[in-house]
């Protein structure tokens, strides 16, 4: 779909937002081509849960998450961030957000969704984080009370993020993009190797998930 590049970021081991870079930057510039790319395809058609997911961790899945969560609000969509990266939550530190309720816990009926979803400094951009991780974190992703959570956000949001682990390390990414409307591949430049991504997308197109598309990520 798209190819990101390092070159105007800062390399360090926390998540870059657009919203804190340069209005003109490149990195600005490279997620409103991914948001077009987005738009047309989409055009009439009901993409309203997305899921971002790559073959291994580190490959850019949070990153790409977020700041494109950030492009769409830039639009004028109301976005939902869901953070169901359960073996690796990073997106409350990226935001700043608290992180004692979250997903697992409205999943568990612990907490009211609406009491544990954040604001983010980003004007229409909420934030679920991830919160207690239970043992049973995979069972909670595919359970009943899962779908009740995507039909009620989809009620109140124009576009719903899932950021997820990566595919080829647990199940939860396939669990929760068979849920989703689409699924969108982010795969590390010199990282991802081919047969990693071909096994990736093999592994969502058996759940019959939809792949929209791939973003190579660090391409000089
Ligand atoms: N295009 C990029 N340019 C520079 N750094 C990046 C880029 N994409 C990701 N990173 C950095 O790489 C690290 C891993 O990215 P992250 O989004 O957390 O990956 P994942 O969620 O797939 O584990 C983070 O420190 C992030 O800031
Ligand atoms: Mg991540």
């Amino acid at each position: 779909m798209e190819q990101l590049s390092r070159k105007s970021t800062n390399v360090r081991k926390k998540i870059n937002l657009i919203s804190s870079t340069n209005f003109y930057s490149k990195v600005l510039e490279q997620y409103r081509s991914i948001r077009t790319n987005f738009n047309s395809y989409i055009k009439g058609l009901d993409y309203q849960t997305l899921l971002i997911s790559s073959p291994n961790s580190g490959e850019g899945k949070s990153t790409i998450a977020a700041n494109f969560a950030i492009s769409l609000t830039q639009q004028g969509r109301r976005v939902l961030l869901i953070d169901a990266d359960l073996r690796k939550p990073t997106l409350h530190l990226s935001f700043k957000t608290d992180n004692t309720f979250g997903l697992c816990d409205v999943l568990r009926g612990n907490i009211l969704l609406e009491d544990s979803i954040s604001k983010t400094d980003i004007s229409n951009l909420d934030l679920l984080s991830s919160g207690s991780i239970p043992y049973n974190s995979s069972e909670l992703l595919g359970s009943n009370e899962m779908e009740k959570l995507i039909e009620k956000v989809t009620g109140i949001y124009d576009v719903i993020i899932f950021d997820a682990p990566a595919l080829l390390e647990v199940a939860d990414g396939k669990i929760i993009a068979s849920q989703c409307d689409g699924t969108i591949l982010v795969l590390k430049w010199g990282k991802t190797k081919s047969d990693e991504a071909l096994e990736a997308k093999k592994s969502l197109e058996s759940t019959n998930a939809k792949v929209l598309g791939v973003i190579l990520n660090e391409k000089d």
